[in-house]
């Protein structure tokens, strides 16, 4: 059994049977089960663990008192918008739990329940405790209330009520953002996130002043693989909690489309734009339609007048981008991520530069991420950088190496238990090779699983000790390199083909490329693939499959002879002409690098 000290949420809904009354049984039922799931999303953004539901209840544990607390202010707030007058009653109690089987229990765990059940609708009821673990940090008030006396508990219990307010709202409708966050944000990634508490603390800050009308820009740098991604997406993840518009733009090595980030985020505000406002923003929707022309099609009557001068042209562009953002941001605070900057344009980092400048969308929080080492830094991000470090509502973050306590957190919560001696044994070799990197930090782990270093036996994972000094890699190429060398010659094939067609594939594009190189059961290998955790099938109108990781894509691609990349870039091109036969428009891009490139390294042109 593991003792862990942790912060515990338990969460009720109050008079739950005179609501299913009310309600009627279906009703009720579908209630309950969104209440659960956006209290469950709630514990998430905030770093916890949901332990169990029972009934409409809810218990939850969390390492951070802080987030515990501010996760109680989140729910309380949640549930209040909703219309189903659904009530909550929350206990919060800390001090050391028992693990075992995937359940928790101990004093503060009864202690939570307790207070929960003491509490009225929409209270939170928690202990001296917590209060003195949180302190100021969490931002929240706590009123008093006394010794009480709890139902199985000897001793009286000095308590305190959280205070909350319902969020602001400013068009007397609903306060939550109707614009769904990005599905890429909304995953739940394999491990937990752990550390980053300095960086998060100053999004914090940052994210207040958004919401007061004043708008930063939040630059992230790292190496590659550091976490800057994650940062981001577990920031916006709980800025959507709360109810923000969270909108993302990805920049990508192969399809340097002028905007193209600028495009993913437009065109996901837009569809979700309700009819009432796509009608008032019709000259700055028309502009826009320069780069999404399905505008045309989701609003019509949609009319520009070109301009022959291009600068003039430019500035309507930019200007039109702003305005829609900045109507955005009126409704909701709004967070943009633009991830990977060092593959960004000239003119997607135009864009970036006039939004900081001009300040006019008030609530407006952009994120961008860019790997920060040398050779990755092009001439206009440098540029752009340095006359964004001008403006004062800018501010830099640098992500260091995770250090030798949150890799132990990483392990942790990886195996689900305290960490024994050999394990903790296992978190330092994996913290020493990895320098810290968390992409390092997860591959590590997973290759010692896979090399049976470490294993789960029962409820408790083991190490064999003696295997671990020799089992690990001293690179990250190394460890990628070692799981391509287990698969099959035919997965092998495959991976190369995806490696060079790019960060995503459709699979029908593989699958056609495949059969011309004679490679046989795509299926078979794919899922090889999936398993080996080189490739994940993403969501998507066509069947598409992404690499797990830029770097894994990376490496993959590196290692291929050109001679041989310049065949497999050609197949993939013939492969893309074959299924975009009706229309190539899309993959125009596309193509020409492929072709390109495979001219370049020596192959046949076309
Ligand atoms: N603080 C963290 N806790 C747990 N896992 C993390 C943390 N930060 C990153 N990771 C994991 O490490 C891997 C690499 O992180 P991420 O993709 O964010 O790196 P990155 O800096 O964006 O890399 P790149 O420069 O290649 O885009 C991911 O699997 C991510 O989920
Ligand atoms: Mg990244």
């Amino acid at each position: 059994m593991a003792t862990v000290t942790s912060t515990i949420v338990s969460t009720d809904v109050v008079d739950s049977t005179v609501l299913r009354t009310r309600l009627g049984e279906e009703r009720a039922d579908l209630v309950f089960r969104q209440n659960q799931h956006a209290l469950q999303e709630v514990v998430a953004a905030h770093s916890g663990r949901v332990v169990k539901t029972a009934g409409d209840g809810l218990l939850a544990t969390f390492d951070s008192a802080t987030d515990a607390v501010r996760a109680t202010v989140a729910m309380q707030q949640r549930v209040s918008r909703e219309a189903d007058a659904l009530r909550l009653r929350i206990g919060l109690a800390a001090g050391d739990v028992s693990w075992e089987r995937g359940d928790c229990s101990g004093l503060p765990v009864v202690t939570a329940a307790r207070l929960e059940a003491h509490a009225d609708g929409g209270q939170i009821l928690a202990t001296g405790l917590v209060r003195q673990l949180a302190g100021d940090r969490s931002a929240a008030t706590f009123r008093p209330v006394g010794q009480l006396t709890l139902k199985g508990l000897a001793e009286p219990v000095e308590s305190f009520e959280v205070g909350w307010a319902p969020l602001a709202d400013d068009r007397g409708t609903t306060a939550r953002s109707t614009v769904p966050c990005p599905a890429a944000i909304t995953v739940a990634p394999a491990f937990a996130f752990v550390g980053r508490l300095a960086e998060r603390h100053e999004l914090d800050r940052v994210w207040a002043a958004v919401k007061a009308g004043e708008p930063h820009v939040a630059l992230i740098g790292a190496e590659a693989g550091a976490g800057k991604t994650r940062l981001a997406f577990e920031f916006a993840r709980r800025c959507s909690a709360e109810g923000a518009t969270v909108l993302l733009g990805v920049c990508d090595t192969e399809l340097a489309l002028p905007y193209q980030p600028w495009v993913q985020v437009l065109d996901h505000l837009v569809r979700a734009m309700p009819a009432e406002l796509t009608g008032s923003l019709t000259e700055e929707l028309a502009e826009l339609s320069l780069l999404l022309p399905q505008l045309e099609r989701l609003v019509p009557g949609l009319v520009r007048t070109p301009s022959a001068d291009p600068e003039t042209e430019r500035y309507r562009l930019f200007s039109a981008v702003e305005s829609v953002l900045a109507d955005a941001a009126r409704r909701w605070p709004t967070v943009v991520v633009l991830d990977d900057l060092h593959w960004a344009g000239a003119q997607t980092l135009a864009v970036l530069r006039l939004l900081a400048r001009s300040g006019s969308a008030t609530r407006l929080l952009v994120i961008g991420t860019f790997r920060d080492t040398g050779d990755e830094i092009t001439d206009p991000l440098a540029s752009c950088l340095a006359d964004l470090r001008r403006t004062e509502t800018t501010v830099r973050l640098r992500l260091g190496g995770l250090d030798g306590e949150n890799v132990e957190r990483f392990v942790a919560s990886a195996v689900g238990h305290e960490l024994d001696r050999p394990l903790r044994e296992v978190a330092a070799t994996i913290a020493e090779h990895s320098g810290g990197n968390a992409f390092y930090i997860g591959e590590l782990w997973r290759h010692l699983v896979a090399g049976g270093v470490v294993a789960e036996g029962g409820d408790r994972w083991t190490v064999r000790t003696a295997a671990l000094g020799v089992g690990v890699p001293d690179s990250v190429r190394e460890v990628v390199g070692d799981r391509l060398t287990r698969l099959s010659p035919a997965a092998r094939r495959l991976v190369e083909l995806a490696a060079v067609a790019g960060q995503r594939v459709e699979r029908q594009v593989l699958a056609i490329a495949a059969a011309q190189m004679g490679t046989g059961e795509v299926g078979d290998g794919l899922d090889e693939l999936a398993e080996a955790n080189l490739l994940s099938e993403v969501g998507g109108v066509l069947p598409t499959y992404q690499f797990v990781h830029a770097i894994v894509r990376g490496t993959v691609e590196q290692a291929i002879r050109p001679s041989a990349k310049a065949r497999l870039h050609l197949q993939v091109a013939e492969a893309l002409e074959d299924v975009h036969e009706a229309d190539r428009r899309p993959v125009l891009a596309e193509l020409a690098r492929h072709f390109t490139a495979a001219a370049a390294l020596g192959g046949p042109a076309k």
